[in-house]
């Protein structure tokens, strides 16, 4: 399948999305929208595709929501369309994926990257919530990631002074697991997304569950989702492998069952 907005390839159980709207800076319009939910309905939904990468180009990840398409909408409108709303299928994506940005992911680019289960950056990411310079705040839920994300301090401190902050703050402030050279952000992406890709595929989903509830619930209620989970885990064909592996010294062989 093709699309406008998006480049999609397939690496043995990787997926590569990499959003192509350069003379916009990537800004996220409906177009890339709706390709996004798309490519990500289409990884969720093929049992060969393991992991997937996101990402964008050097210079932008995404410079934000299309500012260009928003202008002209009032309050009706966007109430009335529920403006941003499809980004919640976007983040309805069972499977693993990840964010590799490079350059600039500002307003709903920085929050089209916290919807990752998490962020690799290249040295040359700038992230920002700078929506208050135009009259507006976040509207794809930076407020609320951003804070889980980098607490209280910081999160008001980007969306109120609209500031960017580069890989190292970002790094240092939890919002990204790593930091990697520019030139190489997609291959050690892709190098974290095939050893996810070589996980128990049910483990993973779970995995991902587990962590996403911790911002969703409160630690007694987290901890019993977890335990539940890893004993429903227990009854899967993969957890009889998985532990048969190690103590047989050889690598698993996973089913998906
Ligand atoms: N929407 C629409 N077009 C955008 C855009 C955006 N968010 N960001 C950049 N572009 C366009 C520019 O208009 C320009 O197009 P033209 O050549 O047709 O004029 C092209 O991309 C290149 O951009 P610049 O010339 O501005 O490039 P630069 O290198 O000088 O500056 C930048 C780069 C600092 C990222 C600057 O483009 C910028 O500030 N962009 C807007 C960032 C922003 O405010 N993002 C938040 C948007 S609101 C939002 O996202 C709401 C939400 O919560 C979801």
């Amino acid at each position: 399948m093709s699309y406008e907005t998006l480049l999609v390839e397939t690496r043995g159980a990787v997926t590569l999305v990499t959003v192509n709207r350069p003379q916009a800076l990537n800004a996220l319009n409906s177009q890339v929208l709706a390709d996004l939910i798309a490519a990500f309905a289409a990884y969720d939904a093929d049992p060969a595709q393991r992991c997937l990468v996101l990402t964008g180009s050097e210079k932008a990840f995404a410079a934000g929501a299309d500012i260009k398409e928003m202008q002209a909408k009032g309050f009706a409108q966007m109430f009335g369309e529920n403006f941003f709303a499809g980004f919640e299928r976007v983040t309805a994506t069972r499977k693993p994926w990840i964010a590799a940005v490079s350059g600039y992911a500002l307003g709903g680019g920085c929050e089209l990257a916290m919807m990752a289960d998490f962020i690799i950056a290249a040295d040359t990411a700038k992230f920002g919530q700078p929506e208050i310079k135009l009259g507006v705040a976040p509207g794809m839920g930076g407020s609320q990631r951003l804070t889980r994300a980098v607490g209280k301090a910081k999160a008001m401190d980007m969306c109120l002074t609209g500031r960017m902050m580069d890989a190292a703050e970002a790094e240092r402030a939890s919002l990204v697991s790593r930091i990697v050279p520019a030139a190489d952000l997609v291959a050690e992406a892709l190098k974290a997304a095939e050893a996810i890709a070589g996980m128990p595929p049910l483990a993973a989903i779970a995995n991902k569950e587990m962590v996403n509830t911790a911002f969703e619930t409160g630690l007694a209620t987290g901890i019993l989702f977890e335990r539940r989970l890893f004993h429903g885990l227990c009854a899967t064909a993969d957890k009889a492998e998985g532990m048969a592996a190690f103590v047989e010294k050889r690598p698993g062989n996973w089913t998906g069952k």
